[in-house]
């Protein structure tokens, strides 16, 4: 079971919907049950509905296996640090891009931890924090019907955990994993996504990378 808190937004309902067509069962959590329900009526419009469950985020990281962080990075450690038991010896996928758009232009955001994935692997001490994702539009994930070619970079302090979100990035058809290395590499991948959007806007595009040359 694949958790996801914060799942109701873009990115985690798409993540969710294509862990859903490749077979895997996801619990889709939210503050607010509702809006739980009406994130997964969506999802299985195009996905097994046996497979998607409606949740509070408290649910989704109790019963989650792997739980996903996919909430604005403002909101991450107000949601987070009452969920610190639920997540306590779980993969902790964070796909969190601290990012601020002032005048139509993307920019990094500062973080004393140096990271959102750093600042959550510190709220969350007992849990294993991977950082992936971030690179990845929620656009192109949700538009199931077209080939999402890209790569993801996956950073993380643990082996198996690496392998695990591997697996899982794998999973969506034409996406491959790429190790980024430890967990303070992921300030690189984080900041990287103002310049995707940055690209976005100038070429009017839903842009992605691919590490060549490996
Ligand atoms: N969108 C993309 O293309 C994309 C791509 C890569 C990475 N990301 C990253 O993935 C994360 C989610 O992106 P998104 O576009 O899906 O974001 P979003 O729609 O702004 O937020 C996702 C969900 O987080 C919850 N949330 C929002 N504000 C909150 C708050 N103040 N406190 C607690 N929960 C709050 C909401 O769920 P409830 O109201 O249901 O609780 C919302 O549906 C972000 O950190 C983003 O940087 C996004």
């Amino acid at each position: 079971m694949i958790g996801f808190i914060g799942g109701t937004g873009p990115e985690g309902r798409s993540l969710a919907r294509r862990f859903a067509l490749s077979g895997q069962k996801v619990i889709v959590g939210s503050r607010s049950k509702a809006r739980a329900d009406a994130a997964v009526a969506k999802i299985v419009e195009r996905a097994p509905s046996s497979l998607v469950t409606a949740a509070l985020n408290a649910e989704a990281a109790q019963m989650g296996e792997v739980v996903f962080v996919v909430v604005p990075y403002t909101a991450q450690r107000s949601i987070l640090e009452p969920l610190a038991n639920q997540l306590a010896g779980k993969i902790v996928v964070n796909a969190v891009a601290p990012v601020t758009v002032s005048g139509g232009m993307a920019s990094a955001v500062e973080i004393p931890e140096g990271s959102a994935a750093l600042q959550a692997q510190s709220i969350l001490p007992r849990s294993e924090v991977v950082a992936a994702f971030h690179t990845i539009s929620a656009n192109d994930l949700w538009r199931t019907e077209d080939p999402i070619e890209s790569d993801v970079v996956v950073c993380a302090n643990d082996r198996d955990a690496r392998d695990t979100v591997f697996g899982l990035v794998e999973s969506i058809p034409r996406l491959r994993a790429i190790d980024g290395g430890g967990l303070e590499n992921a300030t690189y991948v984080e900041r990287f996504t103002a310049l995707l959007l940055n690209i976005n806007r100038r070429y009017k595009a839903h842009s992605a990378i691919r590490i060549v040359g490996i």
